[in-house]
C-alpha cells in the first residue's frame, strides 16, 4: 500500500508501496527514524485511516471494501491500540478506564471480571479503584495495556508504548506486552524507538522514507516486496 498525504506543493508520500504479511501470534516491531512513516503505517494497519492505494488484509477479510461503520465494529472486535501517552480519563477510575472499549464495543458480559483479572496481570490490581489522576505515569500505561486488551484483540497495535516513560519503567513495561503477547497468544506490532530493551522478538520491520525492509537496519537491511 501507499499512503500520500496532503497535495500539491504539500504532498507527502509517507508510504510508498509496502507490502508484507503479518502471522498470528508474531511479536513485530516497527522501527526507524522519526518521519519515516511508522505511525502511518500502524494507523493503516489499525483502520485509523485508509491507504491511498492498496489494501490491508485482516484475517482474510478485504477491508477496502468495508463501509465507515464496518469499519468502526471490525476495529473494536478484532484491534486493540496502545499509544505513547496512556490517554486515561482521570475523571474515571482506573477500573472504569479499561472498560471504555468495553462500553464501546457492547459486550457487557462478565466485562468487569476481565477487566479486573486484566489488571492482576498488569500488577494493578491494589489501584482499581483510584482515579486515572492519581496513579503513575509507568501505572498509566499498565492501565493502558489492560484498556488495550480488554476486547481480546486478536492484534495488538502499540505505538511508542513506551516513549514517554523513564528507561527502568519502559524495560518492566516491554516485559510486560512480551508475556502478555505470550500468554494470549494474540499478534502484537509495536513501533518503538526503544529496539535494544525488547530483545528477542519474532521479526522487526524498519521503515526508511516510506519504504519497508525486514530485520534491523541497517546491516540486516533487505527490502519487502
Ligand atoms: N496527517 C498528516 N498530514 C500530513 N502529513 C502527515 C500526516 N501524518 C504524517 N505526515 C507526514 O508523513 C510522514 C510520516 O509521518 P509518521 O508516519 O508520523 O512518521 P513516524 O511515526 O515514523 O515519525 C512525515 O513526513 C509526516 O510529516
Ligand atoms: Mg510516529
Amino acid at each position: 500500500m501507499s499512503k500520500i498525504y496532503g497535495t500539491g506543493e504539500n504532498k507527502v508520500k509517507a508510504l510508498d508501496n509496502v507490502s508484507f504479511s503479518i502471522e498470528k501470534g508474531e511479536f513485530v516491531l516497527i522501527v526507524g527514524s522519526s518521519g519515516s512513516g511508522k505511525s502511518t503505517l500502524l494507523n493503516m494497519i489499525g483502520l485509523l485511516d485508509r491507504p491511498t492505494n492498496g489494501t490491508v488484509f485482516i484475517d482474510g477479510i478485504d477491508t477496502t471494501n468495508l463501509t465507515d461503520s464496518q469499519i468502526s465494529s471490525f476495529r473494536n472486535k478484532k484491534l486493540g491500540f496502545i499509544f505513547q501517552f496512556s490517554n486515561l480519563l482521570t475523571d474515571l477510575t482506573v477500573l472504569e478506564n479499561v472498560l471504555l472499549p468495553r462500553e464501546i464495543a457492547r459486550t457487557n458480559d462478565s466485562a468487569e471480571k476481565n477487566a479486573r483479572e486484566l489488571l492482576k496481570a498488569v500488577g494493578l490490581d491494589d489501584q482499581i479503584n483510584k482515579r486515572a489522576n492519581k496513579i503513575s505515569g509507568g501505572q498509566a500505561q499498565r492501565a493502558a495495556i489492560a484498556r488495550g486488551l480488554i476486547n481480546n484483540p486478536s492484534i495488538v497495535l502499540a505505538d511508542e508504548p513506551t516513549g514517554n516513560l523513564d528507561s527502568v519503567t519502559s524495560e518492566k513495561i516491554i516485559q510486560l506486552m512480551k508475556s502478555m503477547a505470550k500468554k494470549l497468544n494474540q499478534t502484537f506490532i509495536v513501533v518503538t524507538h526503544d529496539r535494544q530493551h525488547f530483545g528477542d522478538v519474532d521479526r522487526v520491520i524498519t521503515i526508511k522514507d516510506g519504504k519497508a525492509f525486514e530485520g534491523n537496519p541497517p546491516s540486516e537491511m533487505e527490502v519487502l516486496v
